[in-house]
């Protein structure tokens, strides 16, 4: 194989390339990201959620049944709580158990009312009852609500603990039971858990896309995400159904990923429904759930456009403006400094669609001229025109459009030339979600190569593809409603797939130059030239020159850079290399020097050379 490159003929290109796009799926958020670890904690599950669960859902009364009552609620938002009569010990399971390590310590919260001075006794068990933590007494002497703090230590490391709550003299009530590990990621209080953030992190995502997807939009008008149910005190959110089949508390809520962005120096992207529901049509397209005929009548408009216009207010305002203050009361003094917006989900280009766009693009740009508005394109499936997209968005002049495709490796081997292509007049674009995709859905060094591979010409067109984001990121085992998914997890341990690897090595190899350059088979094919790429670009802050090269080949090749003679300097060698079958294969770092100016790339492998130049 032949490296043939222009040193000199170069180009711009996007310094946001690599993100994540968050989509509460797969118990990405509650039971994942988030660190809360009880289940249910405000007992506002419903059979809305799932159809057999209710109240008490992942509550058991030792004693009996367990009372719910609406009557005195701790805010009109969480109409339901618990009410204990003495001797009632109420035990909660957790996410599929509670993960606890000996010797940590755990921040518990809980909200209580008792008209005769109540006093709770609170402890961590294992799954016999026996006890695995100091046990903490609560004197519910307050007969409004009152929330009460206390630290639990565990005492022994214990993967399915539960947390119990025993009333041990006089009717008290109870809601919001929570407990958090102090151990979250940065330490924040309401945090997100330490090892999967640190997993996203690592990546050196630009931006992260969020809540959704499909959860964005909802289904049905009155399942749109609403931002404003998720900021503020936790008892006061407003928990709703989740359209994959579960639900959300809200507890990671806008303000939550707007700090974890900020912690990770990714722009935040929020996405907005575009005054439509999913697929604005009768059912849910993925989970196949009967949703809402159209979009939001014309007259709560303007109502729900303002909604809009006061995230902006909320994320980049002052303190002196009605939402920069909540924002700052809530900590944040200093403006998120939010610079793009995403209006829409893969909706359909109706013309309930389009009106409604309309509204928000303009008002949007009426008011903050700067934002950067990223409409969308609608569903993409082989072989289907959704050019009504491009051309809607052109006509509106929108800056950029939100593009998704779920596809064969060969789709991606076959297309590397899609964005070569790309009419330069057109918006730029957002590759908001894609993955390669084969039998039975694995995420393996197949899928994760033919994403390299395409990766590489995504940065040969950096001018125009400003982002890219695979989806979707997080997967909970045993609550996994897509697949494949970058980072499988459970409680205790995290499971990145190659295609993670492919992500963080693009993420931690991003440069701001693109380098014209181009790789010749001498034995073979188109099919075999097809199955070599490469992309070269240059990182502007350290100088150094980044070399990426895919063979997906079942042969080895040898790489000659000809002109480009690299004897003399300092490389860090990156190889990820795996059979396609292979779901663990890790990359390895080598520093060396090139050898006669030529390099083996072994056989299914992706190679990131790291060239210091001075
Ligand atoms: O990533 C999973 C889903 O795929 C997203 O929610 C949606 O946007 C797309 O259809």
């Amino acid at each position: 194989v032949s490296l043939n490159v222009h040193m000199d003929r170069k180009k711009t290109i996007s310094d946001k390339l690599v993100g994540v796009f968050f989509e509460d799926l797969n118990y990405a958020a509650d039971g994942g990201l988030y660190a809360e670890l009880i289940q249910n904690r405000d007992f506002e599950y419903s059979s809305k959620d799932r159809r057999e669960w209710n109240s008490t859902t992942n509550w058991i009364n030792k004693n009996g049944k367990l009372i719910i009552e609406t009557a005195q609620p701790v805010s009109k938002n969480n109409p339901h709580y618990a009410v204990l009569q003495s001797g009632d010990e109420i035990v909660n399971n957790g996410f599929d158990g509670i993960a606890v390590t000996a010797g940590e310590k755990y921040d518990l919260s809980l909200f209580a009312r008792s008209v005769n001075k109540g006093s709770l006794s609170v402890v961590l068990t294992d799954s016999n009852g026996n006890k695995i933590s100091n046990e903490i007494t609560i004197a519910a002497n307050a007969a409004n609500w009152k929330q009460y703090k206390a630290v639990l230590i565990a005492n022994t490391s214990f993967k399915h603990a539960r947390l119990s709550v025993t009333a041990k003299k006089n009717e008290t009530a109870v809601d919001l039971i929570s407990l958090f590990p102090q151990k979250t990621f940065k330490n924040r209080k309401n945090g997100l858990r330490a090892d999967l953030a640190q997993a996203i992190a690592d990546i050196k995502p630009r931006f992260m896309r969020f809540p959704g997807g499909c959860l964005a939009h909802g289904n049905g008008l009155d399942n749109i995400y609403q931002w404003k149910n998720s900021i503020g005190k936790l008892e006061e959110r407003k928990p709703d159904f989740n359209l994959w089949g579960y639900h959300q508390t809200m507890g990671l809520g806008y303000y939550e990923y707007f700090q974890f962005c900020e912690d990770i120096g990714a722009e935040p992207l929020p996405v907005l429904a575009a005054g439509v529901p999913c697929q604005n049509s009768s059912h849910h397209h993925q989970t196949g759930i009967a949703g809402q005929q159209g979009g939001i009548p014309l007259n709560e408009m303007d109502a729900y456009i303002q909604d809009i216009l006061d995230l902006i207010e909320w994320a980049n305002a002052d303190k002196s403006t009605t939402w920069g203050k909540l924002r700052a009361a809530a900590g944040h003094p200093a403006p998120f400094n939010l610079k793009y917006i995403g209006i829409g989900n893969e909706d359909l280009i109706s013309e309930v669609f389009k009106e409604r766009f309309a509204m928000i693009y303009k008002a949007i740009k009426a008011k903050y001229p700067d934002m950067i508005v990223i409409g969308t394109v609608g569903p993409f499936y082989e072989g289907s025109d959704y050019s009504f997209g491009w051309d809607f968005a052109s006509a509106m002049g929108v800056p950029m459009v939100d593009e998704h495709y779920y596809v064969p490796p060969a789709w991606l081997i076959n297309n590397q030339d899609y964005y070569d292509k790309y009419d330069r007049t057109k918006p730029k674009v957002y590759l908001g979600e894609y993955a390669a995709h084969v039998r039975g859905r694995p995420n393996n060094m197949e899928t994760a190569l033919a994403e390299a591979l395409y990766l590489c010409s995504v940065e040969r067109n950096g001018d125009v593809v400003e982002m890219t984001s695979y989806a979707p990121l997080l997967a909970k085992e045993g609550h996994t409603q897509w697949n494949p998914d970058m980072i499988y997890f459970n409680n205790s341990e995290l499971k990145p797939t190659p295609g993670y690897e492919v992500q963080k090595m693009f993420g931690n190899n991003a440069g701001e130059e693109y380098i014209e350059s181009s790789v010749t088979v001498d034995h073979g094919n188109a099919d075999v030239q097809k199955r070599i790429a490469t992309s070269i670009v240059k990182d502007v802050k350290t100088g150094d020159l980044i070399i990426k090269l895919v063979n997906l080949l079942p042969v080895e090749a040898t790489v000659d850079f000809k002109d480009l003679q690299l004897g003399n300097y300092q490389i860090e060698k990156t190889v990820l290399q795996g059979n396609p079958d292979d779901k663990n294969s890790k990359p390895v770092v080598t520093k060396e020097a090139v050898q006669n100016n030529k390099l083996l790339l072994p056989k299914y492998s992706f190679t990131v050379l790291r060239i210091k130049m001075k």
